[in-house]
């Protein structure tokens, strides 16, 4: 168990790069795994969660060689394996439900399970349709890992997701490729959207129908070489830290940009913030630019409705914004957070109290009143990477020295961020 220590930090400066988009890279490594012939993946994203993707689609039978690129020769949609053993996707979230949508439609059995946190999260909202397309699945009370599923012959379907979610829309979208008919699927608001960009860019057409996602069944993928761009809610760590502590200013480079995952910069600048978006481009169907950042004072908001999904991961870092803002930040729609890597509204509110952030839970988000400044104290990761990084921006905003207890677990979406962060340090 490693802890971290930091002390209030007096300005930022420099340059930095973020690692590869988690949500691309988890994709880029499938997609890549079900097209027929070669694919190269630069940028991709070296950490945990990915390596868990990738282990389940070597034992799937998979050639992929892991260097700075990532090279993967895929067989085609039907080229996956029986696996010898269990599927383990250990912390993540997005590797297991998406997994799950290509694991419907193979005619072999397999069981998916995952490490201790994945094991207790909800997989209901995917057993739900991809037993409506006709995958036999059984599950820990019939909700949690591990999964026996036992796919095949699938058809399409029309499914109203109930709550926006990536992972969902992802996971029918890939049992669709096995499919007989026309899939159609549609979100209660807009998430993220790479399934149906690095489809398209893999050669698979996808409609929007009036609001309806809608893709044919039976598909072939070509291979492709990609490059993943930088991942911005890595990015947010250092965002938000650039614009909270004084006299600071950071070139954060390669960061997509993508709408539907965006949220954070349009949060931060209805907060006050100012931040710069240069070099705008596009790299393989994703928008990406530099982000010049300088520190702002920040004012409280109210964040729910429609922009939650492009938010999601994000809300911890935002809390951190909202407890030095002044005035009231209001978090609502939310409740999807008590149901990632912790409960995130638990977590934070616990945390930034013990910092002496003057923040209440609601069921579905936090009520936070900006306060001058925190107190360094000892604070715990709960588990859960994006709050070990949330917190670590908060000690360094904080009288004194923060020790953040348990922070190895960064290391799934972003390995060497505490001495990235310390080189800031101005
Ligand atoms: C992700 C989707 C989101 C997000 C997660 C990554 C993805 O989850 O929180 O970190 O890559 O599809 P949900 O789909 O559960 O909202």
């Amino acid at each position: 168990m490693a802890d971290w220590e930091v002390e209030k930090a007096r300005s930022l400066k420099g340059e930095v790069e973020v690692p590869g988009d988690k949500s691309i890279s988890h994709r880029a490594v499938i997609f890549a795994s079900l097209s027929r012939g070669k694919s190269r993946i630069k940028g991709w994203l070296k950490a945990g969660d990915v390596f868990s993707t990738i282990q389940a689609f070597q034992a799937l039978g998979v050639k992929i060689e892991q260097n700075d690129e990532l090279i993967v020769y895929g067989e085609g949609k039907y080229g996956l394996k029986p696996p010898e053993g269990i599927l383990d996707l250990g912390n993540s979230g997005t590797g297991f439900r998406l997994l799950a949508g290509v694991l419907a439609g193979q005619n072999f059995p397999t069981i998916l399970t995952g490490d201790e946190t994945l094991q207790g999260r909800p997989m209901k909202r995917i057993i739900i349709p991809l037993r409506m397309m006709g995958a036999e699945i059984r599950a820990r009370d019939d909700e949690y890992p591990p999964l026996e599923i036992r796919g095949g012959e699938l058809r399409a379907i029309e499914y109203e997701l109930p709550v926006a979610s990536a992972q969902v829309k992802s996971a029918i979208l890939l049992a669709s490729l096995y499919a007989r008919g026309r899939t159609r699927i549609k979100e209660p608001a807009q998430s993220r959207d790479h399934t149906e960009r690095l489809l398209n860019y893999f050669g698979i057409e996808l409609k929007n129908n009036q609001g309806w996602l809608e893709m044919e069944g039976g598909g072939e993928l070509s291979a492709r070489d990609l490059e993943v761009v930088g991942d911005i809610s890595s990015a947010s760590f250092f965002i938000v830290a650039g614009v909270l502590v004084p006299s600071s200013e950071l070139l954060i480079k390669n960061v997509g940009i993508n709408p539907t995952r965006s949220g954070i910069l349009e949060v931060l600048e209805k907060m006050g913030a100012k931040i710069e978006r240069l070099n705008q481009r596009e790299v393989c169907g994703e928008p990406v630019a530099e982000l010049l950042i300088k520190s702002q004072p920040l004012k409280g908001v109210e964040i729910k409705g429609e922009i939650i999904p492009r938010v999601i991961d994000e809300l911890p870092i935002l809390a951190v914004a909202g407890a030095l803002a002044r005035g009231k930040t209001i978090i609502r729609d939310a409740r999807e957070l008590r149901v990632k890597e912790s409960d995130r509204i638990r977590s934070m509110t616990s945390e930034l109290k013990k910092m002496g952030a003057k923040i209440e839970e609601l069921e579905d988000g936090m009520v936070i009143e900006g306060v001058e400044e925190l107190r360094g104290t000892e604070v715990y990761s709960h588990k859960d990477h994006r709050v070990a990084m949330s917190l670590a921006v908060a000690g360094l905003c904080a009288q004194g020295k923060t020790r953040i207890k348990s922070v190895e677990w960064a290391e799934t979406s972003f390995p060497n961020f505490f001495n990235k962060l310390k080189q800031l340090v101005a």
